[in-house]
């Protein structure tokens, strides 16, 4: 049996992104959310949503421009510290010990012990309520090389990603592969057979 939760954001796994901005004075800023996701193929686009009262939404909406850094989990503690202070009064990615390089295709710095980053152009921006989605086109992602399978495609057990349970304010370490995409369910399908777009 279910039992009833409420109307909450409970909803798994949530990822632990970092995005990362400048700010007026050319400044690199960095925040973690979890209010993220993809949310188109063509063009390639994704959303993050924040508070207007965070320094990222104000560094987001002026540069129109920004980057998703994934962490793995051994970069844990670093990303939670990005989530609870603010680029406003702490230079948060020094005293995390992150560093950045500049944007290859954005104006948006990326962090560089990150193993991935993805490049944005700022979309589309919509105000929902307590939070501001911010779809982002994505230009370009960048990842570790050694992240990479024999196939050149990115290794998904290799990056060693994590989620985040809002609901019991938790990170999770992300565990083995489970089978294929697209594949594991093959078994159930009716001849009519398979639809493979995302
Ligand atoms: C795990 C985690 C997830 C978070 N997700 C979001 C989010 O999706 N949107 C948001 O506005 N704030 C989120 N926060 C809070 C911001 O990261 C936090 O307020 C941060 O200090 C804002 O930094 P800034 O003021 O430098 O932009 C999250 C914090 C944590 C620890």
């Amino acid at each position: 049996m279910k039992v009833s939760l409420g109307a909450a954001t409970i909803a798994l796994p949530l990822p632990a992104w970092v995005i990362c901005t400048y700010d007026q004075h050319g400044r690199a800023n960095a925040m973690t959310a979890s209010w993220t996701g993809v949310c188109c193929s063509v063009p390639p686009c994704l959303y993050f949503s924040a508070r207007e009262s965070r320094y990222t939404y104000e560094c987001v909406s002026a540069r129109r421009a920004f980057t998703v850094n994934i962490p793995s989990a051994t970069q844990a503690a670093q990303t939670d510290f990005l989530g609870i202070a603010s680029g406003r009064k702490v230079d948060k990615l020094a005293r995390a010990g992150l560093t950045t390089v500049p944007g290859k295709h954005v104006d948006a710095p990326a962090i560089v012990e990150f193993p991935l980053t993805l490049e944005c152009r700022l979309a589309q921006q919509l105000d929902l309520g307590s939070h501001t989605m911010f779809i982002g086109e994505i230009l370009d992602v960048q990842c570790f090389e050694e992240l990479l399978n024999a196939d050149g495609k990115l290794d998904g057990a290799k990056i060693r990603a994590f989620t985040y349970c809002p609901a019991d304010s938790t990170y999770y370490a992300t565990g083995p592969a489970l089978g294929g995409g697209y594949q594991l369910g093959r078994a159930l399908l009716p001849e009519s057979g398979a639809d493979q777009s995302g």
